[in-house]
């Protein structure tokens, strides 16, 4: 258990300001799932182990490495954060919430988790943020038409992606975004509306709704047949992103925003 203050220190974040939009992506070795457990046991502890034995079994290794990415986003965010995040506790609409060591919602930093297959993305950032990860094949342009105008087709492949991966850059900009805002599907995405380019991304903006901050960058990510995306608060800067491919390393990577 950590002393009082080190909780007070996490509360305390978003004053300093002192933590910047991170995001991991990890791939789950291909490993039988008594070895998966054994690993997470070990790496990641008890409790995120005994959640892994616990969920179907086709979802276990993207999970797996949703945590993975989490346990390392938060130590690229700095020690002090990763070691007093005890780990996570649902909102109400089902938003993760980092919970420190104390038992208290960390406020000021802000978390969110996607996964796929093998791939899961964490993204860590001082405010709002939203993941979304996807196989860049995943989706169809039929798809794509259902979700989003022709002016939103233009300005992504505006950014050079090749028709063939519009839909999965699309829908995970969009995704990315109903998950920042904490309403997930509750929100149409065809309401969220791809409005204008960005550095390495887009700005988004969510038409209706209630109480919803409207004004969303995303940045795009291709990398090992997945398409990332990550959205945080309009204006809020350039996200660091690293890859975790099942080896023990990292490559950083700035996405510009
Ligand atoms: C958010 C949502 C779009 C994610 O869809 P998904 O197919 O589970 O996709 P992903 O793998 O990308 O994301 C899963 C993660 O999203 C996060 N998440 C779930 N609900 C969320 C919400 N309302 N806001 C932000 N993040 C959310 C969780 O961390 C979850 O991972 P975990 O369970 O391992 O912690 C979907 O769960 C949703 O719309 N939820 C809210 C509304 C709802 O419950 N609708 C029921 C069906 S309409």
């Amino acid at each position: 258990m950590q002393p009082a203050h080190a909780d007070a220190v996490l509360r305390s974040a978003p004053r300093g300001c002192r933590i910047r939009v991170r995001a991991v992506l990890a791939l789950s070795p291909r490993l039988p799932d008594q070895q998966l457990l054994r690993i997470a046991r070990e790496r990641l502890g008890e409790v995120v182990a005994h959640e892994l034995g616990r969920i179907p079994d086709r979802r276990r290794q993207g999970h797996f490495a949703s945590r993975l990415a989490l346990d390392r986003a938060l130590h690229l965010t700095g020690s002090e954060i990763a070691e007093n995040v005890a780990y996570l506790r649902y909102s109400g609409d089902g938003r993760p919430v980092l919970v420190s060591r104390a038992g208290r919602e960390v406020h000021g930093v802000g978390c969110s988790l996607a996964h796929t297959g093998r791939a899961g993305l964490a993204v860590i950032g001082p405010s709002d943020v939203g993941a979304d990860v996807e196989p860049q094949h995943r989706f169809g342009l039929e798809f794509a038409f259902r979700i989003s105008e022709p002016d939103e087709f233009d300005l992504v492949s505006e950014a050079g992606i090749s028709p063939d991966l519009l839909p999965a850059a699309i829908w995970t900009a969009k995704e990315s975004v109903l998950k920042a805002t904490g309403r997930g599907m509750r929100i149409d995405p065809r309401h969220i509306r791809i409005v204008g380019r960005i550095a390495g991304g887009w700005r988004l903006y969510v038409e209706g709704g209630r109480n919803v901050p409207r004004n969303w960058d995303v940045a795009s990510y291709g990398a090992a047949g997945y398409r990332l995306a990550i959205a945080r608060s309009a204006g809020s800067g350039p996200v660091a992103l690293y890859l975790h491919l099942s080896q023990p390393r990292y490559r950083g990577a700035e996405v510009p925003g």
